[in-house]
């Protein structure tokens, strides 16, 4: 196989001898469903802003960021005269955050050498015109003459952030929505808490601080009312709508800083087990059902308890009020089973039948808890596998599908869900990697122990879902055309158990962009090359990195050059709680041998022999979360 440097150095050296050899498609990323290439370059030395394009804010900023990215390219030209840009919106009238839901996208684009002209229905259509006439700008500063007509394949186009496993202050959630809006990606899903941390400063309920992980001073990392809603209206500008996740059931722990009775199997230890039952895979149905909770530390909401889901009315009316999107997304994922026995000492006997009565009564709650929000209802695929309340649900839940691939898509489908997103783990989670050992497909788990360079700890390359993978990856192939029209988009995630802020970039950038690609462009891009494809993505990663200074990954990048096993924020401050226990294998950090020096079982699936716990937070290398920052990274040239 063609090594993608290599295949980017070659196009570069073509582009120095001769522009003109690139056609204007090869300068755009997402590819847009239709260009045409004028066979010709103009001499400019920068765009001016028509006069009577200058009524919707929103424009005027998009074209004062085109002009502050197109600046150094341009600094090459000897041209004398700017080339005009003017923009006509059909639709222009009060556009608002909540407006992105089901915009018209679309756009024209025409450069010439008399001007640029832009029509579009709303002003997203506009926005998105300004990012790829910036495109159209050559290395040299000459603008590739080009008729663009474009439209996106799908209408939902993901990217989720986990900033419960890990914080990241504004700047990082603000540079990468930047880079979301350059690769023409809409929805920014925010997993913004989880059972490790509650990065929320919500007045109503102050003693959740106390869970939000603490900077170098000692005060909680917490997102404000203010921040929140100044994200949101920054991801507006640029197209962005911010979906927030408010996680629950499974995943939520920190409940119980506002009231321990809101919260069952509190810091259950160890977290996961395998007494009692084993792990009854044939129904699917208890799928979750040995297990405690699916990582440290355990609690669940207590859906008995009446008070525990007023609380979460509460949090969904104001918390969810910062937000302008329609849809919230519930979570639902990993929920266990076990911890809604009546006694610690009976929860082995849990009956499954019996937690089916538990959720049918608690479902409907659910759902009015959004009804009475004015919220449209989403969760994680479990709520169709999981919970026996796939009948209770309405057929238009948004349905983030992780757990399976075209088939579950197809079976929520045929169950009559209208509005699939395609989120397969085991492709679209950008955390699995070398330092992350929960993404178990057979083919990540095959690499032998002997063969790992972190001495002691496990490291499997193979599960880097490295750009190809995903760019080649066909989300609708072998569903029914009804089912096609099911899915309305995918996401791509990033758990950030693994993550600190220095290496946030590169495991979003530039693999979101390539998924973009494939839901933007659907089949209007050029089929998959090993050297044109690559070299079209290297000319927008140098985008991402002058212009947005994202450090985005190099091409050839497996996450395999990490350095270290990083491990959930959550560690820094509980080392030696209880709650890290895990018979489980294996999390990032957890020393592969027991508690008497054996070697512990690391086959999917296996779990410890009884007695032996690994320990979660266990890490070769100790370090402070928050002595890693953003890395600026350094300009780098053009290639054409
Ligand atoms: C799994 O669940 C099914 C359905 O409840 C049951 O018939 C079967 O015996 C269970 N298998 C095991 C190994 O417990
Ligand atoms: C990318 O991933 C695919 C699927 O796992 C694999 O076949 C391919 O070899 C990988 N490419 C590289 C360069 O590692
Ligand atoms: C490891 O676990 C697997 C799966 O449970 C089991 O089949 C295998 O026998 C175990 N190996 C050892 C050495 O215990």
């Amino acid at each position: 196989m063609v090594s993608f440097r290599a295949a980017a150095a070659v196009f570069a050296f073509a582009g120095a001898v001769a522009a003109q050899s690139h056609a204007a498609g090869d300068y755009l990323w997402p590819y847009p469903a239709q260009v045409t290439d004028k066979k010709a370059l103009i001499s400019a030395r920068g765009f001016t802003l028509a006069d009577n394009s200058q009524n919707n804010e929103n424009v005027v900023a998009a074209f004062g960021r085109l002009q502050a990215s197109a600046r150094s390219r341009f600094s090459a030209s000897k041209a004398k005269n700017s080339l005009k840009v003017t923009v006509s919106i059909a639709k222009d009238e009060g556009f608002a955050a909540k407006d992105l839901v089901g915009a018209d996208e679309s756009y024209t684009l025409d450069v010439s050498s008399s001007g640029v002209n832009v029509k579009a229905n709303t002003q997203v259509g506009a926005i998105y015109a300004l990012q790829t006439l910036s495109q159209l700008v050559t290395s040299s500063g000459q603008v590739v003459a080009a008729t663009v007509n474009d439209a996106p394949a799908y209408a939902f186009r993901g990217l989720m952030l986990d900033t419960a496993r890990n914080f990241f202050p504004i700047e990082d959630i603000k540079r990468i929505i930047d880079g979301l809006a350059y690769s023409k990606i809409n929805v920014f899903h925010w997993h913004i808490y989880d059972s490790q941390s509650f990065p929320i400063d919500w007045p109503s309920y102050p003693q959740l601080k106390a869970t939000a992980f603490k900077d170098a001073n000692g005060n909680p990392k917490v997102y404000t009312e203010q921040d929140v809603r100044d994200i949101v209206q920054y991801a507006f500008q640029r197209n962005v709508r911010v979906i927030p996740e408010f996680e629950a059931i499974g995943h939520n722990a920190v409940f119980a800083a506002a009231n321990p009775s809101f919260v069952v199997g509190l810091n259950h230890a160890p977290w996961d087990g395998r007494n009692g039952d084993a792990n009854n895979v044939s129904t699917g149905a208890v799928m979750w059902g040995t297990q405690w909770c699916n990582q440290p530390p355990c609690g669940q909401i207590d859906l008995t308890n009446q008070a525990a889901l007023e609380f979460f009315n509460q949090l969904v009316a104001e918390v969810g009020a910062w937000f302008e999107d329609p849809i919230v997304h519930f979570g639902h994922d990993e929920f266990n089973y076990r911890v809604y026995g009546t006694t610690p000492d009976s929860w082995d006997s849990v009956d499954v039948n019996g937690i089916y009565e538990v959720m049918a009564q608690a479902e409907p709650k659910l759902l009015q808890i959004a009804e009475t929000n004015n919220k449209l209802y989403g969760a994680w695929d479990d709520i169709v596998t999981d919970f026996n309340v796939q009948n209770i649900i309405p057929k238009d839940t948004y349905i983030w599908n992780w757990q399976g691939d075209n088939s579950a898509i197809q079976n929520f489908a045929d169950q009559g869900f209208t509005n699939i997103i395609a989120s397969p783990s085991s492709v679209y989670y950008l955390d699995c990697s070398p330092t992350a050992r929960w993404c178990t497909s057979t083919f990540e788990r095959t690499v032998p122990d002997s063969a790992l360079n972190l001495p002691g700890y496990a490291t499997f390359p193979g599960q880097w879902h490295n750009w190809t993978f995903i760019y080649n990856y066909d989300t609708t192939a072998g569903l029914t055309d009804s089912a096609k029209k099911a899915v309305i988009g995918g996401s791509v995630a990033l758990w950030t158990e693994t993550i600190k802020r220095h290496n946030l970039d590169r495991y979003v950038f530039p693999r979101t962009s390539v998924f973009a690609e494939r839901y933007w462009s659907g089949h209007a891009a050029p089929a998959y090359d090993a050297v044109k494809t690559a070299a079209r993505l290297e000319r927008f990663r140098t985008t991402l990195i002058n212009e947005l200074q994202i450090a985005a990954a190099d091409l050839s990048y497996l996450g395999n050059q990490e350095g270290t096993v990083f491990r959930t924020e959550w560690c820094d401050a509980n080392l030696a709680t209880p709650g890290q226990k895990t018979h489980e294998c294996c999390f990032p950090g957890e020393p592969l041998t027991g508690h008497n020096g054996s070697p512990l079982n690391t086959t999917v699936g296996a779990h410890f022999p009884t007695g032996d716990e690994a320990d979660y937070c266990k890490i070769a290398a100790s370090y402070n979360t928050n002595s890693f920052t953003h890395v600026v990274p350094k300009p780098t040239p053009y290639p054409y």
